[in-house]
């Protein structure tokens, strides 16, 4: 499954062209290029991705994480949460998810939030690949200890923090379920210079001669 990172709206919709993308993510720094008013933000970004899956942090601008992930809830229960892979995000995420709500936990950077996030029944961890592999303190093979240690086909791994097409396809080959990248990334998944030729050969065949 391939997801946008993203909150603003021409790239969703360039995005849904591409015709592969499923869903879309967020993070109050990428909501924070777009507006003041993240509620009434979301709620843009929500009719634009419909009826694809939304991913969305809530970003602090109200007050308490609490309050904004319980207006999310309230809003569309199909949105899932996403929640930092910390001690406080996890309780947070432990309570949404007995309310009901989907639920994933970011900003992952160590083996241990698949166990805990298997653990409350999080629908997903989002590991951040890049930072991962630029952090001395991090394991750059971090997606693959995840899917190693995942027991539970329904906490899906989505690879997030992806910054070039060689990030993308090797956290699918370290057995992420999904990737999130920005537009720049997924357009140019199937750029390449070869198949380009291919096509402009294949389209000249039958083109009249002048
Ligand atoms: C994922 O959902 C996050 O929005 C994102 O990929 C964060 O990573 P970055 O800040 O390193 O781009």
């Amino acid at each position: 499954m391939i997801l946008l990172d993203s909150a603003n709206l021409d790239d969703i919709a360039r995005a849904r062209a591409l015709g592969f993308v499923r869903g879309v993510t967020t993070n109050p720094t990428l909501m924070r290029k777009e507006t003041d008013d993240p509620r009434r933000h979301l709620e843009r970004i929500a009719a634009a991705v419909e009826p694809l899956e939304l991913f969305y942090q809530p970003t602090g601008a109200y007050g308490s994480l609490a309050d904004e992930a319980d207006a999310v809830f309230r809003l569309d229960r199909r949105i899932v949460l996403k929640l930092p892979a910390t001690p406080d995000g996890v309780a947070l995420a432990g309570a949404m998810v007995s309310r009901g709500a989907a639920v994933a936990l970011t900003a992952v950077q160590s083996p241990p939030a698949m166990i805990v996030a298997e653990a409350i029944g999080c629908t997903a961890v989002i590991p951040y690949v890049d930072r991962a592999q630029r952090d001395i303190r991090t394991d750059p093979q971090l997606v693959s200890a995840l899917a190693r240690l995942r027991r539970r086909r329904d906490t899906r791994i989505v690879a997030a923090s992806v910054k070039s097409v060689g990030q993308f396809v090797t956290a699918f080959l370290d057995g992420a379920d999904a990737v999130t990248a920005p537009l720049a990334v997924l357009e140019s998944l199937l750029s390449h210079p070869a198949a380009l030729e291919a096509e402009r050969q294949f389209a000249a065949e039958y083109r009249p001669k002048a």
